[in-house]
């Protein structure tokens, strides 16, 4: 196979606390505001933290455009008749109905919107997990090593596209092996702890990173007091190390 072209240096992080609110409607009708993390080069939101006011309610869907996801990072909700949790998950696939979405205590969530320009008919089921802890937790192996002291849930994996997203425990005293690339985009939602991609940033809770389809990253990853992180990938995810 002919050896990809990989940029370097191209990786975003940044805490969304330094973002202004912006009204989410033209995304989700009857959502409250909410932060950009990506947007595509179409101008289409790729993911955002979206807030629901308390005793708001979104517009219902009967088919949505395309395959939409959500992480409750704080509050607790509703989706349709069924209690979203604080870490409850959910996914809507293309051409499935959008329950509204209500909150009795006012609730943020990552939500992960599928383009809906490209979107093909999925052979998805929806998925609504109370709480993404449900889910049995993996020990991941990388390039042969087990790594114990890690927690991988895969919350949801695509069966069209191998996409995924994934909540991941990292343990305290974390050192990455050293700078790789995936052939898939690559989102980081920091939900407890830190965990940096390199010397110069840290992320903390509410911090965001994304590191570009076969972009080298990971220059010193490391971990002080551990971390719980949201990761979501728009293709079938594999890791390269470059050296
Ligand atoms: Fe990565």
């Amino acid at each position: 196979m002919e050896a990809p072209t990989l940029s370097h240096n191209l990786s975003r992080c940044f805490p969304t606390a330094d973002i202004a609110w912006h009204d989410m409607g033209a995304c989700w009708p009857g959502t409250g505001v909410g932060k950009v993390l990506r947007a595509l080069d179409d101008g289409s939101v790729r993911s955002a933290v979206v807030r629901f006011p308390k005793g708001q309610v979104s517009t219902p869907v009967d088919a949505a455009p395309a395959t939409i996801q959500g992480y409750v990072v704080s509050g607790s909700s509703k989706l349709g008749n069924i209690d979203l949790q604080q870490d409850g998950f959910f996914v809507i696939p293309t051409g499935a109905p959008v329950p509204a979405i209500t909150s009795d205590t006012g609730a943020e969530l990552v939500v992960i919107f599928d383009n809906a320009k490209t979107a093909k008919p999925s052979s998805a089921q929806p998925v609504i997990l109370s709480t993404a802890y449900d889910v049995e937790p993996i020990v991941p192996v990388i390039d042969g090593t087990r790594l114990d002291g890690f927690a991988r849930r895969v919350l949801w994996q695509d069966p069209d596209t191998g996409a995924d997203t994934r909540l991941l425990t990292v343990p305290g005293g974390f050192e990455g092996k050293g700078p790789n690339w995936h052939p898939v985009h690559e989102e980081i939602f920091c939900l407890k702890g830190d965990i940096g991609p390199d010397d110069t940033r840290l992320m903390t809770p509410g911090s965001y990173l994304h590191n570009p389809a076969f972009g080298v990253h990971g220059y010193h990853e490391h971990s002080n007091a551990g971390a719980t992180i949201l990761e979501w990938h728009d293709g079938q995810w594999e890791i390269n190390f470059t050296s």
